[in-house]
């Protein structure tokens, strides 16, 4: 049954909170804008998200290895890399109403054209629009307890400088060879000027970034085999396809860096919005820290924005970041295709795509179509009465698919009402132990999305659930 656009992230925002997905940031305290906190489901499923995501990238390859790298990072990492400078929304404040805007969001021309509006676009309010003024996103720090411009620095707003900085150990403590990635989950902040649409966009989120070396001159084909492995990874995951976007960037709108990049965007309730960014970044990051570490010793803790990074050796052919390749007895700076993701706004959308509504019984059934992989609670036992020896032959198998997925033991009200728990929340499988299982050692498996039951054996109940979760890769 479709649920209406409008009606849908009012209901899923209430699902979340009631069921235990997600909650407002110290909501006691009246809530802070743009964080959110993970409830005991929420955590599970973002974490299936992020599971899955690591399976596709490491995991299941030969030629990416994992990062785990700080969120504090020497200053200079910030300025090498161009946030310090660039890393700057326009916005304009309302001089009536004090309401900020960023200026590419009420005028979505403004990149292409520079044209900056003047009323607010309140239509209550039309006040007169301050200039455009460039607003930093990162947060700013202090190293130790003295709070002057030395010791400043940032919180990361993307986890990638993490992994550029690396290259090089990755490189001499591994026998890993170009073409080869990087990949990491972590934290990463941003002031975001107007956070909105729930965890769509936050200050505080989770960034899953793929950092992937290969040879000059490779890249092109690297690019367009990353875009097909993103897109079979949302297809495995079960989000439909319609609802899903590769959207080109056009040549005169691609960032300073990027020799093309293509968005992944989802069909949210609010509308399409970026899921994903898959960016060919050539070689500018490894060749902007090939500068930035030659002036490590010349910083003296000025203003980061005046600095002036040295440059002494632009062939960049003693650099430590530039990479020797043994079969071409060459050295370069390998190109770097990135798919950076964020692991917010993709457990987000498998949550939109996810949640319906259906009659059962003359009832609205809510239930949340996530893939097996992604649900949070796998399985669910429930002996039918609290008696008659049930409870005593549920619970060993309940232990027994505990020790291999996210299971759960419920025991309370009557059957229809706890099948409806589970729909709720995305439980794929329903485990009732009855009358017959003590006679003939069947149990009652019933499926989520067909509502269909079957019997089938006790000792197959665990095998079941694995071949249905994990077969379907
Ligand atoms: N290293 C490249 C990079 O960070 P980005 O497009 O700025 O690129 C990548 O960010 C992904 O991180 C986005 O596609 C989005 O999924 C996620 N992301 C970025 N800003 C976010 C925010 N304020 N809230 C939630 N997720 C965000």
């Amino acid at each position: 049954m479709a649920v209406e656009a409008a009606q849908l992230m009012e209901k899923l925002t209430a699902l979340a909170r009631r069921r235990g997905f997600i909650f407002q940031s110290s909501e006691l305290y009246g809530g802070i804008n743009g964080a959110w906190d993970y409830g005991p489901l929420g955590v599970e499923l973002k974490r299936n998200v992020k599971a899955a995501w690591w399976q596709q990238v490491v995991t299941d390859r030969e030629d990416v290895v994992g990062l785990d790298s700080s969120i504090l990072m020497h200053p200079l990492v910030w300025k090498a890399s161009g946030h310090v400078q660039n890393f700057a929304d326009p916005m304009v404040d309302c001089k009536k109403c004090k309401k900020r805007y960023r200026v590419d969001e009420i005028e979505p021309e403004y990149e292409t054209t520079g044209k900056v509006p003047t009323q607010c676009p309140d239509a209550k309010c039309k006040g007169e629009l301050t200039g455009a003024r460039k607003f930093n996103l990162m947060f700013e720090t202090h190293l130790g307890p003295v709070a002057d411009s030395a010791a400043k620095t940032f919180l990361r707003p993307e986890t990638a400088q993490g992994i550029f900085v690396n290259f090089q150990n990755v490189v001499n403590s591994t026998r890993i060879k170009v073409p080869f990635g990087i990949a990491q989950i972590g934290k990463s902040f941003r002031n975001e000027i107007n956070p909105r649409n729930f965890t769509f966009r936050s200050r505080e989120f989770e960034q899953m970034e793929l950092e992937f070396f290969c040879k000059p001159g490779s890249d092109d084909d690297w690019f367009k085999y990353w875009v097909e492995e993103r897109k079979k990874w949302y297809a495995g995951l079960g989000i439909k396809m319609d609802r899903l976007r590769f959207r080109e960037h056009e040549k005169e709108k691609l960032s300073h860096y990027s020799k093309a990049t293509t968005d992944v965007e989802y069909l949210f309730p609010f509308g399409w919005g970026e899921l994903e960014g898959i960016a060919n970044r050539t070689d500018f990051d490894l060749r902007a820290h090939q500068i930035g570490m030659r002036s490590v010793g010349k910083w003296r803790g000025e203003e980061l924005q005046d600095f002036k990074l040295v440059d002494e050796d632009p062939e960049h052919q003693s650099g430590k970041l530039s990479y020797f390749d043994d079969e071409e007895k060459r050295r370069y700076i390998p190109y770097v295709i990135e798919p950076s993701a964020g692991a917010d706004r993709a457990t987000l959308a498998f949550l939109c795509d996810a949640y319906d509504e259906d009659e059962a019984g003359g009832e609205v059934r809510f239930v949340l179509r996530l893939h097996p992989r992604l649900a949070p609670v796998k399985v669910a036992v429930l002996p039918l009465v609290k008696k008659d020896g049930m409870p005593e032959r549920a619970r060993p198998l309940y232990d027994a698919l505990k020790k291999r997925f996210a299971a759960v033991y419920d025991d309370s009200a009557a059957i229809g009402k706890r099948y409806r728990r589970q729909d709720e929340i995305g439980t794929p499988f329903c485990v009732t132990i009855d009358g017959d299982t003590l006679k003939d050692g069947t149990v009652t498996l019933r499926e989520r999305d067909s509502m269909k039951q079957q019997r089938i054996s006790e000792e197959s109940v665990v095998a079941f659930v694995d071949e249905r979760i994990y077969g379907m890769r």
